[in-house]
């Protein structure tokens, strides 16, 4: 057993003594680097890339939300992100590349719709996968015979995956179940003592983890909404299929990308939707905040910046301008952190649109709540 910080060090003190001669403690000493876009320092890149190289791990910026990078051609690498993160090793990668044409060297046969995919939204946030090709070993896929590929659009994450020799596995840089990290203190505060190196690039600009896309069925399915939206990618593949089990409550089928079955981005409270009518959901808010505050909670709202005067609670969060999903987007895991930090028992936030970008929204917030909405 690899023991690698503290909490699990303690946890393992209290192991038997029989268990303690087999746990083999392992805790780095994390360099945390500050890396503006605008002027990255070209040795400090070069020094993350040896340690890709080297079969380490960095995590790095891009425009979605931080990558806990390895070498994505190296098995070895792919099982200490597995571990550093505490995720369970049937949950693929993603494998980043600096370049479109990279993606040939790693797919088995590139389909048609790749390259028109590519050519509109890459460098961008979304993931293709496809047949994996002999030369990506199947710790890095998770088993599977596809590989996600993604050309990340942030000036730092290229550069790095550059001299990194083009090929970095990375899921995001959060340990299993928290939300994604989008800002680089939340990956120093998951991932202190378990990685050689942060890229502090500051906050990410999307907030919410890249679209997938299945192109191995006849039709594409969109596995992970995000960013570019399913109508976005309609307009240019024509028929493309949503996982059902994507926005669904009590969907009995299992997700086709392994991770999206997990409970994720859950913060320690308990986060509840609620949805309806908007004035009934404020009543209804409104409510429940101040049962639970006089029940002795810790209580937090999520809101636009229109309703921020209408609630009482211990933590009043707010995401922007009503009609602004994207900022809701960017917001939203930094807010679960921050409830988080302030210890807030219940949380409450009402329930947007699942049109464009709001499809992601709803499909994290669903997560992180659990599924618990209530409507009204
Ligand atoms: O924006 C992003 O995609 C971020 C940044 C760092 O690039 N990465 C990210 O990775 O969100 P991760 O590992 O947290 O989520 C990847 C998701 C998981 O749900 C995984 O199961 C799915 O992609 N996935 C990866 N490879 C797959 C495959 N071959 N088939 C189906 N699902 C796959
Ligand atoms: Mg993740």
């Amino acid at each position: 057993m690899v023991c690698y910080n503290y909490n699990e060090l303690l946890r393992c003190e209290a192991a038997t003594k029989q268990k303690k001669a087999e746990i083999e403690v392992y805790i780095l000493d994390t360099k945390w680097v500050k890396i503006p876009a605008e002027k990255a320092d070209k040795h400090v890149l070069k020094e993350a890339g040896e340690i890709i190289q080297g079969g380490g791990l960095v995590a790095f910026p891009t425009e979605t939300v931080y990558g806990l990078g390895g070498d994505a051609m190296n098995p070895e690498s792919a099982k200490k992100i597995y571990a550093a993160k505490g995720r369970p090793s049937d949950n693929p990668l993603i494998v980043h590349i600096c370049k479109t044409e990279d993606m040939e060297k790693i797919v088995r046969e590139v389909p048609k719709q790749a390259y028109v995919l590519a050519e509109r939204f890459w460098p961008g946030p979304l993931t293709m996968i496809m047949k994996k090709a002999d030369c990506v070993p199947k710790e890095t896929t998770g088993g599977l015979d596809t590989v996600a590929v993604r050309l990340p659009d942030h000036p730092v994450a290229l550069a790095f995956i550059r001299e990194a020799g083009g090929f970095v596995a990375a899921p995001s840089a959060n340990t299993s179940g928290r939300p994604s990290p989008t800002l680089g203190k939340y990956v120093y505060e998951d991932m202190n003592g378990r990685i050689e190196m942060i890229l502090d690039g500051g906050e990410v600009g999307i907030g919410v983890e890249s679209t997938i896309i299945d192109l191995t069925e006849d039709i594409p399915v969109v596995l992970r909404p995000g960013y570019v939206t399913w109508e976005m990618l309609q307009e240019v593949l024509g028929e493309v299929c949503l996982d059902p089990t994507m926005l669904e409550i009590d969907c009995q089928q299992a997700p086709k990308a392994p991770g999206m079955k997990y409970r994720h981005y859950a913060p320690r409270g308990e986060l509840v939707i609620v949805s309806g009518d908007r004035e009934k959901v404020s009543d209804k808010i409104g409510q429940l905040l101040t049962e639970k505050r006089e029940l002795g909670f810790k209580t937090g709202v999520i809101v636009s910046k229109e309703e921020e005067h209408l609630y009482r609670a211990d933590s009043v969060k707010v995401t922007g301008d009503r009609t602004d999903m994207a900022a809701v987007a960017r917001n939203l895991f930094r807010i679960l952190r921050e409830f988080d930090d302030e210890n807030i028992d219940c949380m409450y936030v009402q329930a947007f649109p699942k049109d464009g970008i709001g499809q992601a929204v709803m499909n994290r917030m669903l997560k992180a709540a659990g599924h618990r909405i209530i409507e009204v």
